[in-house]
């Protein structure tokens, strides 16, 4: 058996930005033109007049302050209310095989690795932008990579079951190395015109390169061991897919089509299910949760991360013990956590513990519990 290792990280992130409040006059231009539209209904009492979103309130629930998005003018015409992406051809690199491409060669570049050096490819995301071919097979044929690759998706914990099914592979010694991709469109299938969710989502993407330890050529992270979880809810769930045009309605612009969630109960669920599996995962190991220098948790809401801290560590947490992203980024789905980690680890020293953790729709959880090497 061979140990893995995460020996370099990318992040590729949109030139585009929307702040809250650019995101706020939007959303409530839309609905007084919604008011105004439906006036008679809802002077009848037959419809009730939407509400106008808050800067405020964004903050307050979610610690959001801005996001990136691959289009901001479609998503801030209220006559439009989703990003609008360019028509590709099928002879041109798709936007999802592009973003991924960014992160990968970045990844690759702190890793001091080329692409003739890896063997596998998993694209692990939330959303593929078609059935098939596999973005994976797209991504390894733009970098010219030999051996294999497949599209996953476990919603937010794609990131997290990616490294885990790469690790796997690296142990066993079927691969040698592998880039695990993480290109996250949220715009794409966030309801920009529901003021309960219309924040939370943003777009990025990230990729990370793990290998044998014993062929790291810098500073890396052993991953000593994984863990993944699942268990079904429907408190997270998109109903778009394949059967759509099947159905009766099923092309209409109905709201299921969309992300839904039951933000409440999803956080009520979510926070002790995390909590305890980190605290199995690190018990299985023989350690304490306060046996962790850093925690990369996912980046969905400040107050969860605080309260899945402060029950891991045993303690409030210090912000730099457990960094959030996502006041910058927003949720980006699979891809926060491993931005969290990118953008925060450099620091650690030899011999520090810490711990990527996603989780999300399923509902998932992933955990990698990782020791860095100088
Ligand atoms: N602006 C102003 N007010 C808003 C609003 C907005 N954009 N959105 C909702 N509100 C209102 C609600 O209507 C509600 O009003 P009411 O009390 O009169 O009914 C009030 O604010 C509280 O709304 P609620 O939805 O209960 O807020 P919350 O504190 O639960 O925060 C989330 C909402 C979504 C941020 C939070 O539940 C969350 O982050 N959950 C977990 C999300 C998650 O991890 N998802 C994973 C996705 S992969």
């Amino acid at each position: 058996m061979y140990k893995p290792a995460i020996t370099g990280t990318g992040v590729f992130t949109p030139e585009e930005v929307i702040t809250n409040a650019e995101l706020v006059e939007t959303f409530n231009a839309y609905a007084d033109r919604m008011n105004a539209a439906n006036a008679e209904a809802i002077a009848a009492g037959e419809m009730e007049p939407m509400q106008h979103s808050s800067d405020a309130f964004i903050v307050k629930a979610s610690g959001i302050e801005r996001r990136h998005v691959m289009n901001k003018s479609g998503i801030l015409d209220p006559e439009v209310m989703h990003p609008l992406l360019r028509q590709r051809s099928d002879d041109e690199p798709g936007i999802m095989a592009e973003m991924a491409l960014d992160a990968a060669k970045k990844a690759l570049a702190q890793a001091g690795r080329t692409p003739e050096d890896i063997d596998l490819v998993i694209c692990a995301a939330s959303n593929m932008e078609r059935a098939y071919p596999a973005v994976a097979i797209e991504i390894q044929a733009l970098l010219g990579i030999k051996g294999f690759a497949f599209d996953m998706n476990v919603a937010c914990s794609s990131a997290t079951f990616g490294i885990q099914a790469a690790a796997d592979m690296i142990r066993s010694g079927s691969v040698r190395a592998a880039l695990v991709v993480n290109p996250e469109i949220c715009s794409g299938h966030l309801e920009w015109r529901d003021r309960d969710c219309h924040f939370i989502f943003g777009d990025v993407a990230t990729a990370t390169v793990i290998e044998r330890i014993e062929e790291a050529q810098g500073p890396h992270f052993e991953i000593l061991s994984t863990r993944c979880a699942t268990q079904f809810s429907n408190n997270i769930r998109n109903n778009n897919g394949f059967l759509r045009r099947t159905r009766p309605d099923g092309l209409a612009d109905r709201r299921d089509m969309q992300f839904m969630q039951n933000g409440r109960k999803v956080f009520k669920e979510v926070v002790p299910m995390v909590s305890h599996h980190i605290a199995d995962h690190m018990a299985d190991e023989g350690l304490e949760g306060s046996a962790l220098r850093r925690m990369w948790l996912h980046q969905a809401n400040k107050t969860m991360n605080d309260l899945i801290g402060k029950k891991v560590l045993g303690r409030e947490p210090a912000p730099e013990e457990q960094p959030n992203i996502l006041q910058d980024y927003a949720n980006t789905s699979s891809a926060g956590s491993i931005i969290a980690f990118s953008q925060n680890s450099d620091d650690l020293g030899d011999g520090d513990l810490g711990l990527i953790c996603s989780f999300g729709a399923g509902y998932s959880v992933g955990s990698v519990l990782l020791r860095r090497h100088l």
